[in-house]
């Protein structure tokens, strides 16, 4: 059966934090539904479904309750000693309760518990469409910004891995009526943060660029971004900036330039980073245009462009279609990451790693390209490297197109999903690229993984291949990510 006859629809729902009173401790649900899976074609309105799917509602309680809406749950808790707290309970209806939101033919089931990782299986909107197990984690916070990251799912289609914020910078939860009423700190009394940007007029500044030009640029300065979503043109040239959302579902920095509305690509970027020793976590670069269509022309728009040397990147989604991540020059490292694009959506000439990142092609049928990388000579040290990801997608892509002659991208311990064509990668049209391009894999996983059809001028590695593109030294990373300022990442790589 052809491939397309197979098409996924995946559909990502919202995430939610909550931080919920219970005795002395605060709980924390993050719930993050990747579910449905369709066996059939879509129709046209199932297509539209699926990308109106897309999440978030900017505001938290309109994000907890669509997806309440979305979603029955039922909790237990696989651990007698450490049951799942009372007030976790009720909001999902207590144990056993598949009920409770109405009107939902799909079923989210819930188990495990406390101090763990819970599995949650889904169905979805339609009752033909099968179940998928998906994400869904209650753990207690952790004193302090100590929470360590939850394993990976275990199953590729587990969803991807739970996006993770600090408890520390959660505000109160919707439905959690004792702090709800609770103003946020004022920035003087957030230990390590420089300035606070609110929308509501909480914070010393009510615009990313407003805080981001009142820094010293010789020193780190932390900027903490309020939830919401800041539709502005940031450009952060200069150096130690560091953002920090409230979590990658929460606080969104947007806008919809185009190459077409701006004369250049790289014009097009929503956020500019031109600084070096730039760092962000727990927040969302957003392009906002449309996906643009076959008969439309310089359709690229960019969420990201980052040409400054050593940025790091924790816990943040991109998303866009075409050109969403521009890596144009330096050492970027992105880490529990999620980028969604269509065609070249990780592109340009840097030297980019990407760890435990997970990957999404939303290029429905038309096919796409996750990369595009830059590099122009052979002895360039320029090129991308993608460590313990996960490429899924709603469509067929290739790993990579050389946009630079000897264009160098590497996948190693991955999980690629059958949405990875069969071939690999691709040579733009460009016979020649075929002797200069680097194009390697090692250890990859899934579907996606299969070498029988590769094209011949890809690289399967060997160990001693692998090795330089299996740790930070790839971007010198020892040397500056535990300086970058970011907490998910302070002390270590
Ligand atoms: C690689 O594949 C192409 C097309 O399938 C073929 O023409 C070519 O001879 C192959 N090259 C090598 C070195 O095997």
């Amino acid at each position: 059966m052809a491939l397309s006859r197979l098409r996924m629809w995946v559909i990502t729902a919202t995430a939610v934090w909550l931080a919920l009173a219970m005795d002395s401790k605060s709980w924390r649900v993050s719930a993050q539904a990747t579910a449905v899976v369709s066996a059939s074609p879509l129709t046209a309105e199932e297509a539209g479904l699926a990308s109106a799917y897309s999440p978030p509602s900017p505001d938290e309680v309109n994000l907890f309750e669509s997806w309440l809406a979305q979603w029955s749950i039922q909790a237990r808790s696989r651990s007698p000693s450490a049951p799942v707290p009372p007030e976790v309970l009720a909001l999902f209806g207590g144990p056993g309760d598949t009920g409770v939101t109405s009107g939902t033919p799909g079923v989210v089931a819930v188990e495990g518990g406390a101090g763990g990782q819970v599995a949650m299986t889904g169905g979805g909107r339609r009752r033909r469409r099968r179940r998928r197990r998906s994400l869904l984690t209650v753990e207690p916070a952790l004193d302090g910004d100590q929470l360590h990251a939850p394993p990976h799912p275990s199953s590729p289609l587990g969803g991807r891995r739970e996006l993770q914020q600090p408890a520390s910078s959660l505000s109160p939860a919707p439905g959690n009526t004792a702090s709800r009423n609770a103003r946020p700190p004022s920035s003087s009394s957030i230990p390590g943060v420089d300035a606070v940007v609110a929308k509501d007029g909480s914070g010393q500044f009510t615009t990313v660029q407003a805080a981001v030009n009142n820094a010293p640029g010789n020193k780190r300065y932390v900027v903490l971004v309020k939830r919401g979503t800041y539709v502005e043109k940031v450009v952060v040239s200069k150096a130690y900036v560091t953002l920090r959302g409230e979590g990658p579902y929460l606080t969104k920095l947007t806008y919809s330039d185009t190459n077409a509305a701006t004369g250049s690509t790289p014009a097009s970027a929503s956020v500019s980073v031109t600084g070096n020793f730039f760092s962000a976590e727990d927040i969302e670069f957003a392009n906002g245009a449309p996906r643009p269509d076959t008969s439309s022309r310089n359709g690229q728009a960019v969420a990201i462009r980052i040409e400054g040397d050593q940025a790091a990147f924790y816990n943040c989604r991109f998303t866009g279609y075409q050109d969403t991540l521009l890596s144009l020059r330096g050492r970027h490292y992105f880490k529990n990451c999620y980028v969604r694009g269509s065609v070249d959506f990780i592109f340009g000439d840097g030297t980019a790693m990407f760890l435990d990142s997970d990957l999404y092609a939303d290029v429905i049928d038309k096919g796409g390209y996750l990369t595009a990388q830059l590099r122009g000579t052979a002895t360039s040290t320029t090129g991308f490297v993608f460590l313990r990801c996960k490429v899924n997608g709603n469509g067929l892509v290739y790993l990579g197109r050389p946009w630079g002659n000897a264009a160098r991208t590497v996948f190693a311990y991955t999980y690629l999903s059958e949405m990875v064509q069969p071939k690999g990668w691709n040579d733009w049209g460009k016979d020649v690229k075929k002797l200069t391009v680097f194009y390697g894999e090692y250890k990859n996983t899934g579907p996606g993984a299969a070498t029988g059809r590769r094209v011949n001028w890809s690289r399967q590695l060997t160990d001693a291949q692998a090795k330089p593109f299996l740790t930070v030294d790839f971007i010198n990373g020892m040397s500056w990510i535990p300086q970058c300022g970011l907490k998910g990442l302070t002390g270590k790589v």
